[in-house]
């Protein structure tokens, strides 16, 4: 299939419906690391709704209103990177990551991200990517940080997430801040 090296043995590719099994496999090795702070593992609890939410984010594509990319290391799915939100109308788009415990701390979700931002800045002329995340979520706070991303402000208590409402900090690289000198 179509495949971004993204170095180290990792690459980048599309996430799609047939591969429910295998991204449900991907969730259940990161079960608990993923679901710190994200409802992923909930949404996909199961076959029927790992393959739901794949099939989601298929219509989204169809729709040019989201995207989904796998990360792939040495031939296993180990995480992905999105966009949750995508308006090409509008300028903007929210993106997203996540890993496996076992890929984290090689820089795949910061070199996955920039892929897919480069893309919407340089060929779909997006000019903010945005970037929401947990205030307890340093892991990926410091992704925003590497890549380039700017502290624009925080939504306070605005999450409720397993029965306690989260802070939510907003981050963003806007176009002509792209690409940060280094990612
Ligand atoms: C968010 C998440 C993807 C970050 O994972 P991560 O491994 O820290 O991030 P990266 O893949 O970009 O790797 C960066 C780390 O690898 C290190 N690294 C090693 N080689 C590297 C390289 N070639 N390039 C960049 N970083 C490298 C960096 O120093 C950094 O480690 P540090 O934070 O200890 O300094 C991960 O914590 C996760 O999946 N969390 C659960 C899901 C989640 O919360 N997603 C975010 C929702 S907003």
């Amino acid at each position: 299939m179509f495949a971004i090296p993204l170095g180290d043995g990792a690459e980048l590719r599309p996430l799609e419906p047939w591969q429910a099994e295998e991204f449900l496999a991907h969730i259940d090795r990161g079960r608990a690391y993923i679901g710190a702070h994200v409802g992923l593992p909930d949404v996909a609890a199961d076959l029927e709704s790992a393959r739901d939410w794949l099939r989601s984010y298929a219509d989204k594509a169809a729709a040019d209103s989201g995207r989904l990319y796998g990360i792939w290391l040495d031939g296993v799915l180990v995480g992905g990177v999105l966009f949750r939100v995508f308006d090409a109308g509008a300028g903007t788009c929210e993106a997203g990551c996540w890993l496996e415990p076992d890929a984290t701390g090689r820089g795949l979700a910061t070199r996955a991200a920039a892929v897919i931002i480069d893309w919407a800045v340089r060929e779909r002329g997006i000019h903010r990517v945005e970037w929401q995340v947990s205030s307890e979520n340093t892991a990926s706070i410091n992704v925003a940080r590497r890549l380039g991303m700017t502290r624009d402000g925080v939504l306070r208590e605005n999450y409720p997430f397993r029965g306690v409402r989260q802070t939510t900090e907003v981050w963003s690289v806007l176009a002509p801040e792209w690409p940060p000198i280094r990612v």
